[in-house]
């Protein structure tokens, strides 16, 4: 049985080198802030980032928003809360949570990716939508669809902090394009003062067609709007989601 989700367990102490600094988030934080701020139908205070992981992006929004941040980890919860303690963090699984509150915005970034089955994805939608204030808007990035997916991509990152240097290298491949499931497969190696450990993890994620994304996002309610966001060499469709006052 291969190990997952190491990266938000016992693996998740190497997650402030992942992907760079909360201040690199920033860039992706301000494109939401823009779309937000164009497409709501109602004053924007509060926002609820589902999935917030290490809090990079509550880190970048807050400024604008009085943030609260919701994870299945209470490990990334703790880092997110170190990195933003003037922020709320509650623990909770984005397919079930019931928080007894709305907010006037939603962001649901990278963690929409660990919804693997039509079931989970769905479900995700429906418990974002009931805690959105009508005329609020949601906003939903797909890092992955059938149309942009790249067969057996590796990509590598290295990154060094206090004595610690680690390359992160991240293989994704979809062994079977009849399902909605590709895999992620990740390989560490983690060098502390220069002596090596190897570590690996394996993710199952979720990908879907453009379409089914149109198609759930309006069965679940919301009015949605595509934009796009550039980063680097790629492209990523942006939904803007809002809901109907
Ligand atoms: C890549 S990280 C998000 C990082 C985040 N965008 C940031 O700014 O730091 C993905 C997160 O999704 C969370 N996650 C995965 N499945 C979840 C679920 N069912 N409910 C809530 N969070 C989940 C993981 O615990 C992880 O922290």
């Amino acid at each position: 049985m291969q190990e997952t989700n190491r990266l938000y367990t016992d693996l998740a102490w190497l997650w402030p080198l992942w992907g760079g600094a909360a201040a690199e988030y920033a860039d992706y934080s301000e494109h939401v802030i823009a779309l937000i701020r164009q497409y709501s139908e109602r004053e924007v205070r509060t926002l609820l980032d589902i999935g917030c992981g290490g809090g990079k992006n509550v880190y970048n929004l807050k400024r604008s928003f009085n943030v609260t941040g919701l994870d299945l980890s209470p490990t990334m919860l703790a880092q997110a809360k170190e990195l933003n303690p003037e922020c709320t963090f509650v623990h909770g699984d984005m397919r079930s949570f019931s928080l007894n509150r709305s907010f006037d915005a939603v962001l649901m970034d990278d963690a929409i990716a660990h919804m693997n089955n039509r079931v989970d994805f769905e479900e995700a939608f429906r418990a974002a939508y009931a805690h959105l204030n009508p005329g609020g808007v949601m906003v939903v990035t797909p890092d992955v669809t059938v149309e942009n997916f790249q067969q057996n991509k590796t990509t590598t990152f290295s990154a060094t902090k206090d004595g610690l240097d680690v390359v992160f290298i991240e293989n994704v491949y979809d062994s079977d394009t009849s399902d909605e499931q590709y895999e992620t497969t990740i390989l560490y190696l983690i060098r502390e003062q220069g002596s090596l450990r190897i570590e690996t993890d394996h993710w199952v994620m979720g990908i879907f067609t453009l379409d089914t994304w149109r198609q759930v996002l309006h069965e679940t309610g919301f009015q949605t709007h595509e934009k796009q966001y550039r980063l680097g060499e790629d492209e990523y469709t942006v939904f803007v989601c809002v809901k109907p006052q």
